[in-house]
């Protein structure tokens, strides 16, 4: 825009954007403006005519010119949004600003969202305001024409792009759910939550103090979560932010949490569906097992490896799990990322950074396979503690008593119990419960000989009218600590109520 101004009108070398401003705004004292234009040399007042022209077209036809030259979106963000916020210079604390920091607008901001904040479609951003000091009901935020946010979201892409954004920062086409899970507990545990909020089972959860990431998937671009996370004093100093202990990976974690909020279709990545899945290398998973695994697992996969004797829960006795019956993502999970990253003992450490990434957990999980077959023992071993003893000694502590006290809120329906049946046998994250618990319930499934103490077995009424609804409802969410029991943390209440009532048809 000022380009084609200073082409028409010699004197107007630099657009001045307070005087688009007025044109825009008062067309009265854009006429004052013109009268002493009357003055002017006969050259100089034809020149002007051609301005006034071009004024009375901008004036009525404002979509049609302001749409189309690369112009257009630096005088908006001048004449509209620069009275609130910053575009050039350093990140200030807020406490000094009247509105978020642009700079680094383009690297942040993801366009569909940004058209849509810009045309107003999206609810304020801060619950309690950005300036939570002075007021803490937000405004409403300006909004501008479809063509306008166009042209101001190029302005964002093509002048306020941050060069501390490294485009290959954090790749998203190999973040896994299983790292988003360890990133939500970074979240949570590094105290992110008490300023953010986030959806945790259909609720807002945590403190409505700065943005809140229900979306920020469809916000915030990845690599500014990663540059931003890395350090927030470069963006945002004395702001109240906070500096995370985390490490290169948890940042990834977090990251990645962040940038798949919101997104319901987010492809995530199955590693165990990658290329070293397709050519395991047996020998070498055999190397891996005898190096890593035989310490706790034992020489032949007994549970019976010299560290065995301190361990509660004891290491899984491979030697009675039937590996082909295993699920691969599931395998690959404990393997990768631990016992902790699928709800269970940090006992069993996370091996992806130690026996070579996807390749070695290929490798040792092929040797599993073709070393383990389970067999006819996996229902009787453990003595009197097996699996479909019963009565049957429990291994699991109380529930805090306000849990254990709690009742099924949910009606017994046939509808309830079907969907609590789907969970146990096929769907329940990260391990469908039957492999464990057995398909009739009564403790013999495929991983169930190899667990000591051994799983639950629910056809014992005997056993099974001691434990209340609110006492399983506890150990399903939050696992049985010292036992095979994971905590199943990503299902919603109701699902584990449903759970429950499945599970109370299975006594015999
Ligand atoms: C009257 C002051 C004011 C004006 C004018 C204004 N904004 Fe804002 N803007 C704010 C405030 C305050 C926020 C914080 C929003 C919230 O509380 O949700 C904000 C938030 C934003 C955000 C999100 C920032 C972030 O860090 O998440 C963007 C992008 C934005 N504005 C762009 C613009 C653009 C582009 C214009 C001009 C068309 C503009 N704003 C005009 C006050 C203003
Ligand atoms: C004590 C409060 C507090 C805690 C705890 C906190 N933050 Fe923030 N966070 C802020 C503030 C303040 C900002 C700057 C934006 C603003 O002014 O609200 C911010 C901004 C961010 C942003 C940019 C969001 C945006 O919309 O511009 C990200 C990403 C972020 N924080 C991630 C984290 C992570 C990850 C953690 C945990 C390791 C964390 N935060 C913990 C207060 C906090
Ligand atoms: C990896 C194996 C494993 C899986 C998968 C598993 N469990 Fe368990 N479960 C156990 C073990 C081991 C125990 C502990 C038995 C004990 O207390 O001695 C247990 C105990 C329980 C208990 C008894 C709690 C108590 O107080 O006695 C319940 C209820 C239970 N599991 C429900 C489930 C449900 C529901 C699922 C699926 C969503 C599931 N389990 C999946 C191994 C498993
Ligand atoms: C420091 C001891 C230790 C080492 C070393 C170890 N594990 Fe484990 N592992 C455990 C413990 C303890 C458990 C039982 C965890 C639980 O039930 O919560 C376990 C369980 C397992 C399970 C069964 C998971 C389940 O749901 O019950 C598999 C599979 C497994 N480990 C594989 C391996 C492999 C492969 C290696 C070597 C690369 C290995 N482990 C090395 C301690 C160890």
């Amino acid at each position: 825009m000022g380009h084609f101004f200073s082409e028409d009108v010699e004197e107007c070398h630099t657009f001045d954007p307070t005087i688009m401003m007025v044109t825009k705004n008062s067309p009265a004292k854009e006429g004052l403006m013109l009268n002493t234009g009357n003055q002017m040399t006969p050259h100089r007042a034809w020149n002007t005519s051609r301005m006034v022209l071009i004024i009375v077209v901008l004036l009525y036809c404002p979509s049609l010119s302001w749409a189309d030259s690369k112009y257009d979106g630096e005088t908006l963000v001048n004449n509209l949004c620069s009275t609130c916020h910053k575009f050039t210079g350093e990140g200030e604390s807020r406490f000094n600003l009247k509105a978020p920091d642009l700079m680094w607008g383009g690297s942040k901001f993801q366009r569909p969202w940004l058209m849509d904040w810009l045309t107003g479609k999206i609810p304020m951003l801060y619950a309690k305001s950005y300036r939570w000091d002075r007021s803490q009901t937000p405004e409403k935020h300006t909004a501008v024409t479809q063509k306008e946010a166009e042209a101001i979201a190029d302005y964002f892409e093509s002048h306020l792009q941050d060069s501390r954004v490294k485009s290959n920062a954090i790749d998203m086409s190999t973040f896994s759910i299983q790292e988003a899970k360890l990133g939500e507990e970074i979240f949570t545990q590094h105290s992110c939550i008490g300023c953010h909020q986030i959806i945790v089972d259909g609720k807002k959860i945590g403190g409505p103090q700065s943005t809140t990431f229900f979306d920020s998937g469809k916000r915030l671009k990845a690599n500014w979560i990663h540059r931003f996370n890395s350090s927030p004093p470069d963006f945002v100093p004395h702001s109240g932010e906070f500096v995370g202990d985390v490490s290169e990976l948890g940042l990834r974690y977090v990251t990645g949490f962040i940038a798949t909020r919101g997104i319901e279709d987010f492809p995530y990545y199955e590693p165990w569906k990658s290329t070293e899945f397709n050519n395991p290398n047996r020998k070498n998973g055999a190397k891996i097992y005898q190096e890593y695994c035989a310490q706790c697992h034992g020489a032949d996969g007994k549970g019976d490896g010299p560290a065995a004797s301190g361990l509660v829960p004891k290491p899984a006795v491979h030697a009675n799990i039937p590996f082909e019956k295993i699920p691969l993502d599931y395998l690959y999970n404990v393997i990768y990322y631990g016992g902790k990253g699928v709800g269970k003992s940090s006992l069993m450490p996370y091996w992806g950074l130690t026996i070579g990434g996807n390749q070695g957990v290929a490798d040792v999980i092929a040797y599993l396979k073709t070393t383990f077959k389970g067999g006819p023992q996996v229902a009787t071993t453990g003595g009197s503690k097996a699996s479909g003893v019963c009565p049957q000694p429990r291994n699991t502590k109380r529930a805090p008593g306000t849990f254990r006290k709690m009742t099924n809120p949910l009606e017994a329906s046939q509808e309830h119990i079907k969907a609590g049946k789907t969970l146990f046998h096929e769907t329940a994250m990260p391990l469908a419960c039957k492999q464990c618990h057995g398909e009739k319930g009564d403790g013999h499934g495929p991983m169930g000989g190899a667990l000591n103490p051994h799983p639950r077995n629910f056809t014992c009424g005997e056993t099974m009218q001691d434990i209340s609804d609110g006492q399983m409802f506890w150990i399903i969410k939050k696992g049985s600590p010292g036992t095979g029991m994971m905590a199943f943390s990503g299902m919603s209440d109701n699902q584990i109520w449903q759970l429950i009532h499945y599970i109370r048809t299975l006594v015999k």
